[in-house]
């Protein structure tokens, strides 16, 4: 195997497992990871604290203008998120961001800002990135394109493990219908739609553990 300038695709719902298994994949084949949710994130997180709210309306354009983006890789297999020089990586983890990141993502001028900085950042890279169109409209050539999916229950049920490992509160009906309203607003967007890519590589990871599932990842690659 290679891993010079290779780009591999993992797209999929909210909770499918897509970061954690990006992550470790990134790690053990020698790829940088890249985390194209936390770059919404970041632009939520400043548009709810220079606007207040995230509305319909606002004016995306001057938004952006606002800011600069960066993400960095570490040696760990993370990859940490800048907002105007700030780390906010632990910032963009909230369910507050979740529940406003539907019209930011829908906005045109955020996507093409947000896909312009991942496509400079891989051009010198080899990297693995998660999203929701990366095999679809970032990286239609990607070099591999693998699409994670999962039942919403098992979704809900490693999200909620997820918070409570952080030692945050969780209530599960309040995620379940938080990952259900993003897998509509996800699917039905106009521009960036989550979809399966024709030549993506389809798996269910409701009954698979993450192990199964990188390694199943290692192997697709180690056949490139
Ligand atoms: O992967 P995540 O849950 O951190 O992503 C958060 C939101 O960001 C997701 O619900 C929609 C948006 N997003 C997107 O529109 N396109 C991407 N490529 C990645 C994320």
């Amino acid at each position: 195997m290679s891993v010079d300038g290779i780009i591999v695709a993992v797209d999929g719902p909210a909770g499918s497992g897509k970061s954690s298994v990006a992550r470790e994949v990134a790690l053990r084949a020698g790829l940088k990871y890249v985390d194209s949710g936390a770059l919404y994130r970041a632009v939520t997180l400043h548009t709810m604290r220079t606007r207040g709210k995230v509305v319909e309306g606002l004016d995306f354009s001057s938004i952006i203008d606002e800011i600069t983006l960066q993400q960095r890789y570490n040696d760990d297999g993370t990859c940490t998120t800048f907002l105007n020089g700030d780390d906010v990586s632990e910032d963009i983890r909230t369910e507050q961001i979740a529940a406003n990141i539907g019209i930011v993502s829908d906005q045109r001028v955020v996507r093409d800002f947000i896909n312009n900085y991942i496509r400079s950042w891989a051009a010198d890279n080899s990297i693995i990135i998660d999203g929701r169109d990366i095999g679809t409209v970032v990286f239609p050539d990607a070099t591999l394109k693998v699409y994670l999916d999962a039942s919403v229950d098992e979704r809900t049920r490693r999200r909620s493990l997820e918070y409570a490992e952080k030692g945050k509160d969780v209530d599960v009906n309040s995620i379940k219908s938080q990952i259900i309203l993003r897998d509509t607003q996800d699917e039905d967007r106009q521009f960036g739609a989550l979809k399966k890519a024709n030549d993506a590589h389809y798996l269910d990871t409701s009954n698979h553990s993450r192990e199964e599932v990188v390694t199943i990842l290692c192997d697709m690659i180690n056949e490139i």
